[in-house]
């Protein structure tokens, strides 16, 4: 199947490894220009072709300004990758153990970045008939007490996603989020450091305690691929969805 990307332009926030690059990488192959951004500039994001920008953007003036750089860049925006996410910490010790400045962090990181960001490119998505991808993920489907900081904020954002769809979908935005399972990323080093387990024997666990019927944990590519499939016109009728890639580790409708 063609995607018939090419000539398009992307921003990609948490651009620099994980998700974020492999999705910069699967765009630029499609032939579309892409600008990302995450606080280290990698010497991957260099090498993948994008014009890489540091940024951080779990501030307003931060997602603001990267989007004004970006819009320089490009002269106009298709795609906005809501890319960004995960944390410096999890609530292992429960509720009581998340103060409020750990909420702020969280929400900041996986919520507000994407609005912020949105805010910024939505004028120029209106003019081209752009489309917003978030990336949420299962937890704001099973919110658990060990995640809570990480899995309420990302439920906030595929709630927004959902509304902002409504608003935007008549004026030829198609707003989506995807919902990943466990992905082979550095996020499950953050994730192994709360809880005190070593991150290789985490990821070789986890297909077995998320319930994942390949038995396999998510590739990156994958979920790049699914991005870029959204992004194109053969999604054109996927609006205000949320798309599950989990390997059937959600077991509810
Ligand atoms: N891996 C999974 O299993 C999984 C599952 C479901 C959903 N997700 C979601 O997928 C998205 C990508 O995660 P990943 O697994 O690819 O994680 P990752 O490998 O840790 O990548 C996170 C990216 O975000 C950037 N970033 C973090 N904080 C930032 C900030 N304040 N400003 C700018 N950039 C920032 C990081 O670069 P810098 O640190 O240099 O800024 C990095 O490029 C996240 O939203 C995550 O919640 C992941």
């Amino acid at each position: 199947m063609e995607l018939r990307l090419s000539g398009r332009t992307a921003v990609v926030t948490g651009a620099s490894r994980g998700i974020g690059l492999a999705t910069t990488r699967t765009l630029i192959e499609e032939g579309v220009r892409v600008v990302g951004a995450a606080r280290t500039v990698t010497a991957e994001l260099k090498d993948s072709g994008a014009i890489a920008v540091s940024a951080d953007l779990s501030t307003p003036d931060g997602a603001q300004r990267f989007i004004e750089r970006a819009l320089s860049e490009l002269e106009g925006i298709d795609l906005l990758v809501n890319n960004v996410g995960g944390g410096d910490s999890y609530a292992a010790g429960g509720f009581l153990s998340v103060d409020d400045a750990t909420w702020k962090r969280a929400f900041d990181v996986n919520f507000y970045s994407a609005v912020w960001a949105s805010k910024a490119a939505l004028p120029s998505l209106v003019e081209r008939k752009g489309a917003i991808i978030n990336v949420s993920s299962v937890v704001a489907h099973a919110p658990s007490a060990g995640t809570m900081d990480y899995a309420v904020p990302k439920a906030a954002l595929t709630a927004w996603s959902k509304a902002l769809a409504e608003e935007f979908g008549p004026q030829g935005v198609r707003v989506n989020t995807i919902s990943p399972g466990p992905v082979r990323t550095a996020f499950w080093d953050v994730m192994a450091g709360a809880y005190g387990s070593d991150p290789a024997e985490l990821l070789s666990q986890l297909p077995a305690m998320a319930g994942m019927l390949t038995g396999k944990v998510i590739e990156p590519e994958e979920v790049a691929t699914l991005i870029a499939f959204l992004a194109s016109d053969h999604a054109r009728s996927i609006v205000g969805a949320d798309q599950l890639i989990d390997a059937g580790a959600i077991k509810t409708l």
